[in-house]
C-alpha cells in the first residue's frame, strides 16, 4: 500500500499518455510556441504498462488516462488492453476531447471502460471556436451521443471562463434533461502554458448561485469520497450538475492521487514543479524493487497542503506549464 506520512493512501493514478494535443483551449495551451516532445522523450507502451504495474500492485486502484489528447497515441488501444488485464485494477476511465473517440467506443466498451470524461466547454460553433480554435464542436457532439448508445457513462467537463462561455452553462445544463449525463463546471486553474491571466473565471459559488436562478428546485445530492465535484440535480431531470471548484477549494486533505506526466515524471500533487523522473530510472536499468522503492519515497515527501502553499504565488507570477503536461 502507498501511504504519505500524513496517512493519506495513494489509490489513484492519472497519467498523461502524450502532451499533444489537437485542439489549443486557451485555458490549457498557446496557440503557437509550443515545443512538442520527441517520440523518444515519451514514455513507450512496456515503459507505461510496467509503471503501471507497479501502482497496482502498490495498491492503486483507478486509472486515469488524460493528456494532450490521449487518442493521438496510435498505441493507445493496445495500452488499455494491457492495464485492463492487471490483478486489482478496478476502474480504467479516460479524459478526452472527443475528436478521435467516436470510433475506438465499441473497443472501449468491450474493455468494460463504464465511464469517460468528455471536454466541452461551449455547444455554439463560434464560442467552440474560440475557446478550443478549431471548429470541431460537431465531432464531439457525435461521441458524446455515440458513448451515450454504448452506455457509456458520460462527464461533460467545462472550464467556466467568465464571459467566453457564461451563455453555455444553462444550455449545457438543459442537456440534462434529456441525457443521463453529468455536466461538471469548472473553475480556471492557472496552467495554461502562458504567462498571462485572462479575465477573472467564475468561482464555484458564482456558478452554483446562476444555476440556481434560472432554476430554484436545483437540490444538491451526496459526494463520493475523494471527489473533486459537489454535485446538483434538478427534480426531474435524466442526468446531474457537478461544480469542480479546482481553484477556489482545496483537495488536499484527503488527496488520493498522484500523477505521471508522458515523460515519465512523478508529481505527487498537482501544484508540485519537479518530481522523479521514472523513465529515465527505467532506462539507466533500475529493477522493479529499485522502483518501488523509488515511488514509496516520493510519496512520502507528498506536500501536505500543496494548495495552499502555491496558490497566492501562482496568481502574483503565473507558472508558464500546460495541461496538457501536467494531466489535468
Ligand atoms: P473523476 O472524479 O474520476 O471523474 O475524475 P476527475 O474529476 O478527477 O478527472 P477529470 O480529468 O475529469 O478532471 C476534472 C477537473 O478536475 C479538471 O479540471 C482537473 O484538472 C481537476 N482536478 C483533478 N484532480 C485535481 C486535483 O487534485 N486538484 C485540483 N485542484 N483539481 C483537480
Ligand atoms: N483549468 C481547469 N481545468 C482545466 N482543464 C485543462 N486545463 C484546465 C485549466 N487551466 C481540464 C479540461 C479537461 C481536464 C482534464 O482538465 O477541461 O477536461
Ligand atoms: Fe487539448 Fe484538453 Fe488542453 Fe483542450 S484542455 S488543448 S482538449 S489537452
Amino acid at each position: 500500500m502507498l501511504t504519505d506520512k500524513f496517512g493519506r493512501t495513494i489509490t489513484y493514478l492519472r497519467l498523461a499518455v502524450i502532451d499533444r494535443c489537437n485542439l489549443r483551449c486557451t485555458y490549457c495551451m498557446p496557440e503557437h510556441g509550443l515545443a512538442w516532445l520527441n517520440r523518444t522523450e515519451l514514455m513507450s507502451l512496456p515503459e507505461m504498462a510496467r509503471l503501471c504495474g507497479l501502482f497496482a500492485q502498490l495498491g492503486v486502484e483507478k486509472f486515469r488516462i488524460t493528456g494532450g489528447e490521449p487518442f493521438l497515441r496510435k498505441d493507445l488501444l493496445p495500452f488499455l488492453q494491457q492495464i485492463n488485464q492487471l490483478p486489482d485494477v478496478r476502474e480504467i476511465t479516460i479524459t478526452t476531447n472527443g475528436l478521435l473517440t467516436a470510433k475506438y467506443i465499441p473497443e472501449l466498451k468491450k474493455l468494460g471502460i463504464r465511464s469517460v470524461n468528455l471536454s466541452l466547454d461551449s455547444l455554439n460553433d463560434d464560442r467552440f471556436f474560440q475557446i478550443t480554435r478549431r471548429r470541431e464542436l460537431s465531432k464531439v457532439l457525435h461521441t458524446l451521443h455515440e458513448l451515450l448508445a454504448h452506455d457509456i457513462q458520460v462527464k461533460i467537463n467545462t472550464v467556466v471562463m467568465g464571459r467566453q462561455n457564461m451563455e453555455d452553462i444553462l444550455p449545457l445544463v438543459a442537456l440534462t434533461r434529456t441525457l443521463p449525463v453529468s455536466v461538471r463546471f469548472i473553475e480556471e486553474m492557472p496552467f495554461n502554458g502562458d504567462t498571462f491571466i485572462r479575465e477573472q473565471p467564475w468561482t464555484a459559488r458564482q456558478i452554483v448561485d446562476y444555476i440556481q436562478q434560472h432554476h430554484p428546485t436545483l437540490i444538491q445530492m451526496h459526494a463520493e469520497p475523494h471527489a473533486t465535484s459537489e454535485r446538483y440535480k434538478i427534480p426531474g431531470y435524466r442526468g446531474d450538475i457537478g461544480v469542480i471548484a479546482a481553484f477556489t477549494r482545496s483537495f488536499c486533505g484527503d488527496c488520493n492521487r498522484l500523477r505521471l506526466t508522458p515523460t515519465g515524471v512523478l508529481r505527487t500533487c498537482l501544484y508540485q514543479s519537479d518530481g522523479i523522473n521514472l523513465k529515465d530510472s527505467m532506462r539507466s536499468g533500475k529493477t522493479d524493487l529499485q522502483l518501488i522503492e523509488l515511488i514509496k519515497r516520493a510519496v512520502m515527501g507528498k506536500a501536505k497542503d500543496g494548495w495552499a502553499a502555491e496558490k497566492e504565488s501562482r496568481l502574483v507570477s503565473p507558472t508558464n506549464q500546460s495541461m496538457a503536461m501536467i494531466g489535468g
